[in-house]
């Protein structure tokens, strides 16, 4: 039988459409209680509160669960590397990241920490004149894919802004690394300082 282009282009435009909707249809919807058993292996760094036991250990919760879930696709990928994490992302499925995403979500935000209150002045001016609001949420809770600043470990911040600005950490769009080109060593601290303090 011979096809037209058009008709090629219809039947083409239908797979896709079949193909699409068979994956929405077959991925179950992220189920938390799930989430909490297949996180056990996460509780010894990250806490089952989601707050991480020692200050180079990003807290989780709170997170928006897509920015949990890129992260671990881009671990399990190997596009980022650090604490051991390629290892034990490489064990993860789709919906195991997917569900161990919506437990830490789900988990009441960390508390905001108290620090030089010059530096967290500061802190506020510089993420006020770079937009950091613009994509990490007014008081950097983050939103959809991007990660929840507020009330995180002001040393892992400062450390991840850092491999950023380097390029050592590569961000999945480019965007995270335009925004930490033009910050300084002091800035960074002063960022850190301000995000770490809020709730
Ligand atoms: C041995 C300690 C350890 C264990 C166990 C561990 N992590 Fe991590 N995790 C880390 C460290 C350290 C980092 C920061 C890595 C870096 O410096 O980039 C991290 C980073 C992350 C991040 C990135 C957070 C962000 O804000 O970008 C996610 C998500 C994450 N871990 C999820 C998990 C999950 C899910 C598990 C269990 C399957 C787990 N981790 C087990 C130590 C650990
Ligand atoms: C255009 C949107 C955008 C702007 C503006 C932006 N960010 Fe981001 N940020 C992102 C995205 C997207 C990521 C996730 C990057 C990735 O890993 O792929 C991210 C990640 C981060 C991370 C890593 C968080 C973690 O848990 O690992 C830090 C820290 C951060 N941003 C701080 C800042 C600061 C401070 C500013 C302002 C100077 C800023 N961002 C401005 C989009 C943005």
């Amino acid at each position: 039988m011979k096809l037209s282009s058009s008709t090629k282009a219809i039947l083409g435009v239908a797979f896709f459409t079949i193909l699409f909707h068979a994956g929405s249809v077959l991925a179950a919807p992220p189920d938390a209680v799930a989430g909490k058993a297949k996180a056990q292996t996460c509780f010894a760094c990250h806490g089952e509160n989601g707050i991480g036991i020692s200050p180079e250990i990003p807290n989780l919760a709170a997170q928006p669960p897509l920015s949990i879930t890129y992260q671990l696709i881009q671990f399990r990928g190997q596009q980022r590397k650090g604490g051991a994490m390629e290892a034990l992302a490489a064990g993860l499925s789709d919906q195991d990241m997917r569900d161990i995403a919506a437990y830490y979500a789900a988990l009441p935000a960390p508390p905001a920490k108290s620090g030089n209150a010059e530096k967290i002045a500061k802190g506020q001016q510089i993420s006020n004149t770079q937009y950091c609001n613009s994509c990490h949420g007014p008081q950097l809770q983050g939103q959809k894919h991007i990660a929840r600043l507020a009330g995180q470990s002001s040393e892992y911040l400062v450390t991840q802004l850092k491999n950023i600005r380097s390029g050592s950490r590569v961000d999945m769009d480019g965007t995270m690394g335009s925004a930490a080109r033009g910050l300084s060593d002091d800035d960074i601290e002063a960022l850190a300082a301000y995000a770490a303090s809020l709730n």
